[in-house]
């Protein structure tokens, strides 16, 4: 599997020297570097920004700000993207990424508890054209039913780690929190009619979801 993952990234486009930098970064300044997206699901999002044309872009859970990069860095001119982040001890990092990929004024960091961002953006009207999900998966049906009214008719919803290392589909256990959160998820999505989805088995399952128009 390393072997095949390998041959895709070599033939994917290569990430642009910012990303590279967030990348490197990543493995110096933080313990988690197994958390980034990464080249080829980057990449694919990236296509997916680029083929909806989506202009208005919500993404929660930033991280050191390599989803964010590539997401933002696809929409065409006059695009926004909002990205939600609970740990403040990634501000300057994040920032930084985003000044060297030339993102600063297109992106807005939200510092704080997602859910209550996602609050007041309800109460604010915000709408989006594409939502990436990638926060405490415990949260996943909370934030779906928080940012469902917000995707206008026709958007996306790309949720990550759906397959949760192929847990979702044993007997998880009562307190394994992250599995059961994910799999009521996935659950929810697939029994509910307003939208259309499909399970991508890329990396660790990227749940590609289309709020019907
Ligand atoms: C898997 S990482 C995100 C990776 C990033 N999207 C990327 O691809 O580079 C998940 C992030 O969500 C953040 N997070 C977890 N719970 C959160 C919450 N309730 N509100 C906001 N952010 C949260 C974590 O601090 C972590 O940085």
């Amino acid at each position: 599997m390393e072997k095949i993952y390998q041959y895709i990234k070599d033939h994917a486009t290569e990430p642009s020297e910012a990303l590279a930098w967030v990348e490197k970064q990543t493995h110096v300044r933080t313990n988690h570097a197994r958390m980034l997206s990464g080249a080829v699901q980057g990449q694919i999002m990236r296509m997916l920004v680029q083929t909806s044309g989506a202009s208005r872009i919500l993404e929660l859970g930033t991280f050191t700000g390599y989803s964010a990069i590539c997401l933002a860095s696809a929409m065409p001119d006059g695009g926004h993207l909002d990205t939600l982040e609970i740990n403040d001890e990634l501000e300057d990092l994040i920032l930084e990424g985003f000044e060297r990929a030339g993102l600063a004024d297109v992106i807005d960091l939200h510092i704080g508890d997602c859910k209550e961002t996602l609050r007041r953006f309800r109460e604010e009207g915000r709408e989006y054209d594409l939502v990436y999900m990638d926060a405490n998966k415990r949260e996943y049906p909370e934030y779906y039913e928080l940012v469902f009214d917000m995707v206008r008719p026709g958007g996306l919803i790309l949720a990550d780690n759906v397959l949760w290392d192929g847990k979702v589909c044993e007997n998880p256990m009562p307190q394994d929190k992250q599995t059961l959160g994910i799999a009521r998820f996935n659950d929810m999505v697939t029994e509910d009619r307003r939208v259309e989805s499909v399970i991508l088995p890329l990396r660790d399952g990227l749940n590609l979801i289309r709020k019907k128009a």
